[in-house]
């Protein structure tokens, strides 16, 4: 029989990518996907077999982390062997303006998610998407021990989901894992994400549709990978003897600026001559240094990072080109599901 995987987050930039590892894998795949009056599966659409061909074996289900009810009656359903909970409001800046909101979905979310599973009783391993954000304002190199000191409401929920895992793993024996992930991006990262917003200026920029680029905190300090290899982390650290946490990252910090210039510079352009610095775009508290040691993730599930700084703004960059020529060309077409 093929393993069955749930993903919570399945629409998301990370949900995208680990659906697609999880299909090679032979996985059946089921997703969650939120009601919302737009189209908001257009980063699985292009990865999915429409649910009527007799191959399909991704399935999107209506459900949210904020509805208890359907979360236990979609595990009851389907009875997964694993169950990835990477659905959250994850934008930090956005955090501090909805934090109530941001606490119910990516804090007590990711308790509803636990809960439910342990009621259905199908035996089936927890992965939680954690982040460095935990770290907050402890300095750099952040690992598995170091303490957290949250800076944002999202961090803060992120705590609490942490926990809640370590928890339902020590009183309940279930078998549950957290990623503790540093920043990872791609051409699937979400536009007000500040190297997709770049990637994305700089090739309006360059076909002269854009003239300023407007950005916050230029001094703040990122260890930046690229998220398909970082799903890979994710599988693997639910495929171990015994459940742990584990820190994945790079090992390398830049800088926003860093990134701003060699985005720029990659296409030829100078970028004191588009970018200004716009205060909205402050956070009320900034984490100014993450850079994580994943020497753990190394040693236990042989991980280790491939795609490093340069050829990830790269990559971005030369994607979002690529995307703009599309859009202009009227090349991009909509799945109809
Ligand atoms: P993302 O692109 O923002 O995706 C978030 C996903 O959560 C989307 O599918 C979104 O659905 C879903 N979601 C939002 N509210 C929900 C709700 N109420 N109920 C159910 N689902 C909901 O995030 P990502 O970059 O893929 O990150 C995946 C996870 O890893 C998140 O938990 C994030 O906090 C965490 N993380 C990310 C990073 C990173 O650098 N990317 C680092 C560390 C940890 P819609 O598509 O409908 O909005
Ligand atoms: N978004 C944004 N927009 N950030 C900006 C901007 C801007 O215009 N200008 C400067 N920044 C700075 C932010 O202040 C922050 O220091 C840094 O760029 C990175 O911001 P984001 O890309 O929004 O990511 P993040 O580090 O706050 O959070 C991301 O990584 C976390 C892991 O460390 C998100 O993906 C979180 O969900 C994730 O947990």
């Amino acid at each position: 029989m093929p393993r069955v995987a749930l993903i919570t987050g399945i629409t998301g930039q990370d949900g995208s990518y680990l659906s697609e590892l999880l299909l090679d894998k032979g996985y059946t795949v089921h997703g969650l996907k939120r009601r919302s009056s737009t189209f908001n599966t257009e980063r699985v659409d292009r990865i999915d077999v429409h649910p009527r061909h007799p191959d399909a074996r991704l399935f999107l289900h209506y459900s949210d982390l904020t509805d208890p009810a359907s979360l236990t009656n979609l595990i009851r359903d389907i009875a997964p062997d694993e169950i990835y909970n990477l659905g959250a409001q994850s934008h930090v800046r956005v955090s501090f303006d909805i934090p109530g909101y941001t606490a119910d979905v990516t804090g007590l979310g990711a308790l509803r998610l636990l809960e439910a599973a342990r009621a259905a009783d199908v035996g089936c391993r927890f992965y939680q998407a954690s982040s460095s954000e935990m770290f907050g304002a402890t300095p750099p190199p952040q690992r598995e021990d170091t303490p957290f000191h949250p800076r944002s409401p999202y961090a803060c929920a992120k705590v609490y989901a942490y926990w809640s895992a370590v928890n339902y793993r020590e009183s309940y024996g279930m078998y549950c894992a957290n990623g503790i992930l540093f920043n990872h991006e791609s051409p699937r990262r979400g536009e007000n994400f500040v190297t997709r917003k770049i990637t994305r200026a700089v090739a309006r920029i360059e076909a002269g549709i854009q003239d300023k680029l407007h950005l916050g905190n230029l001094d703040a300090v990122r260890d930046w990978g690229y998220a398909p290899e970082y799903v890979e982390a994710m599988w693997l650290s639910l495929q171990q003897d015994q459940p742990g946490d584990y820190v994945v990252a790079t090992g390398e910090g830049h800088t926003v600026r860093e990134f701003v210039e060699a985005a720029f510079a990659h296409v030829g352009l100078d970028w004191r001559d588009h970018v200004t610095i716009d205060p909205r775009y402050f956070r009320p508290a900034e984490v100014d240094a993450l850079i994580g040691d994943y020497s753990r993730a190394r040693r236990a599930l042989g991980w280790a990072p491939k795609t490093l700084f340069a050829d990830l703004v790269r990559v971005m960059v030369d994607a979002d080109r690529q995307l703009l020529e599309d859009e202009r060309a009227g090349r991009l077409v909509r799945v109809d599901r």
